[in-house]
């Protein structure tokens, strides 16, 4: 069976400015991956041995670019599908001249079954994955038990999968997936959701949701075997 079984975007180009559209010729050079085919060589890529932390779907970049820019002293990985969003984020990271954040323009679920290496991150981030609210779409949800599954493999031991929610159904299913996983463990003592940690940039996306009155679910669960 080929995986991932169905993609969980579907692609719009939605509008892209000048600048987004210019920087993606321009600066992707300096931080894109192209065509990451093969296990990435973290070491090659950032010229150092730190803690690689990978965001899925970094929306506009905001949050990638204030959680890089306050731990410079370890490695970053985006990885979204939306070009105006990764022309963004490249605008951003030249604007404050980070030097430790990589971008890939692919599916991710592909992204970290073909290029992420096992026990290669130190944290996995998703915040706020596409809902697919209808039933007939839940097979279009990123986090299924497959994902989760390879996920956990790309962890180090003592990694963490950080994935959060305004989508309270979704957040169910995440939290009883994630409580599926025997090498991971729940950060939340009570075995449910936690605060927003103080590392967790406020996004976009979220203050949408906000202004409509959604709630926010956080999960955090260790690597423990
Ligand atoms: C609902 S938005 C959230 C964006 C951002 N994290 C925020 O909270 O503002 C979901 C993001 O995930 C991206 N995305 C969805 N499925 C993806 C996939 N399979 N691979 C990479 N990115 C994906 C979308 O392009 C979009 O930018």
């Amino acid at each position: 069976m080929s995986y991932p079984p169905v993609r969980s975007y579907v692609r719009r180009e939605g509008r892209i400015t000048k600048a987004q559209s210019r920087a993606l010729v321009e600066l992707w050079p300096e931080y894109g991956i192209e065509n990451a085919e093969g296990v990435l060589n973290f070491k090659q890529i950032y010229g150092r041995t730190v803690p690689n932390i990978m965001e899925i779907g970094f929306g506009d970049g905001r949050a990638l670019v204030s959680m890089a820019a306050d731990n410079p002293q370890c490695n970053f990985l985006g990885i979204d599908v939306y070009r105006p969003g990764v022309g963004s984020l490249l605008l951003q990271l030249k604007k404050l001249g980070l030097v430790n954040v990589r971008v890939i323009m692919d599916d991710a679920a592909t992204v970290i079954d073909k290029s992420i290496g096992k026990e290669c991150l130190s944290k996995l981030l998703i915040f706020f994955p596409d809902p697919w609210p209808k039933k007939r779409h839940h097979k279009r949800r990123l986090v299924q038990r497959d994902f989760l599954a390879i996920a956990a493999e790309r962890l180090s031991i003592g990694g963490y999968i950080h994935i959060a929610t305004d989508w309270e159904e979704y957040a169910a299913s995440m939290l009883a997936l994630l409580q599926g996983e025997s090498r991971l463990r729940n950060m939340s003592a009570a075995d449910g959701f936690v605060e927003r940690p103080a590392y967790r940039p406020q996004t976009k996306y979220e203050r949408r949701g906000e202004g409509q009155g959604h709630r926010v679910w956080d999960v955090v669960f260790k690597r423990v075997a």
